[in-house]
């Protein structure tokens, strides 16, 4: 499927046909449009033609309804063309509830992939047929871009946030992967395969092989190792505070703001614990820039939003 050359790719997820058809309609709209104005000019140039030196040509004045036509019709027509593509815009970016989860993170010149279950992989991503899966990317140095044809979605990944993406994939087969933000020398290496499989085929696949830890397991062994658990503790008898249930709540910082602790202020609080204090809290959190890789704080986060899962039950 993704082997031979193809002048338009495969409609493999639910925002294929849909992205396609706009893309389409804009097309038709512009060869309309400018063929319009093509065919009016050469038949203007024919028709109001000097026809004799001492030709000297009839004075002519406006008409309102034409101007009319032509300021009003095309307002129409882009603000029909601006509500189909901000309806999409809307589909794109807002994921399902309870999507799958998977972790990507780009590196000089790679994607590493993560699931939850503890299944990892490099510029291979599986994923199952007809359901949500939303990808939340991080990169570990500069911007790359996350890119599959077939799905018609493409996400930048830049260094020092998590942005996330979500598609469902209908068809089953193998499908390129791109980076598409030139991001150094090997950028036109950084390539994989898209593998959608069946839902019991991708299931089979996350437990065979290595079985290794989850990526909860993983964090809950990070956050022993990197000693955070001596201060942040279950109960309110740490120095600093507890993480249980924060993930998605609103705190008051020390500034007075009210912050909803999301992924981006995690890992904002991990490397540079200083920005947003929790009020009530000393700014004695030590800094863990540079000591830990993009991958291994997903794992911690997905280890806290999961201290938040079992407070909520
Ligand atoms: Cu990564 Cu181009």
């Amino acid at each position: 499927m993704s082997s031979e050359f193809q002048l338009h790719p495969d409609l493999a997820s639910t925002f294929a046909l849909p992205v396609d058809a706009l893309y389409f309609l804009l097309i038709f709209l512009s060869v309309i449009i400018s063929g319009g104005i093509f065919i009016a000019i050469v038949v203007f140039c024919v028709k109001y033609r000097r026809r004799s030196e001492d030709e000297s040509p009839k004075e002519i004045h406006g008409s309102l309804p034409l101007e009319l036509a032509w300021s009003i019709i095309p307002m129409f027509m882009a603000i029909g063309v601006f509500a189909l593509g901000a309806d999409l815009y809307f589909r794109m970016y807002r994921s399902p509830a309870d999507p799958i989860e998977i972790y990507a993170v780009g590196k000089q010149w790679m994607w590493k992939i993560q699931h939850p279950e503890g299944k990892r992989e490099i510029n291979e991503l599986h994923v199952p047929i007809n359901q949500a899966v939303r990808l939340t990317l991080a990169s570990e140095d500069v911007i790359h871009s996350f890119f599959i044809p077939a799905f018609r979605v493409k996400r930048d990944v830049l260094p020092g946030r998590y942005t996330t993406m979500w598609f469902e994939a209908t068809q089953i087969g193998e499908f390129h992967l791109f980076c598409a933000e030139y991001c150094g020398t090997q950028h036109s290496t950084m390539i994989g395969k898209v593998f959608v499989m069946e839902e019991e085929d991708y299931q089979n696949w996350l437990v065979g092989g290595v079985s290794g830890e989850s990526m909860i397991e993983a964090g809950a062994r990070q956050f022993k190792q990197l000693g955070c658990a001596t201060c942040h503790k279950s109960d309110t008898s740490g120095r600093g505070p507890s993480l249980e249930g924060i993930f998605g709540r609103a705190e008051k910082m020390t500034s007075g703001e009210d912050i909803v602790a999301d992924e981006d202020y995690l890992r904002e609080s991990i490397l540079n614990p200083q920005a947003k204090v929790l009020n009530g809290f000393k700014p004695i959190m030590p800094t863990f820039q540079g000591q830990i890789s993009e991958e291994t704080l997903l794992q911690l986060i997905t280890y806290i939003k999961s201290l938040g899962e079992a407070a909520e039950e």
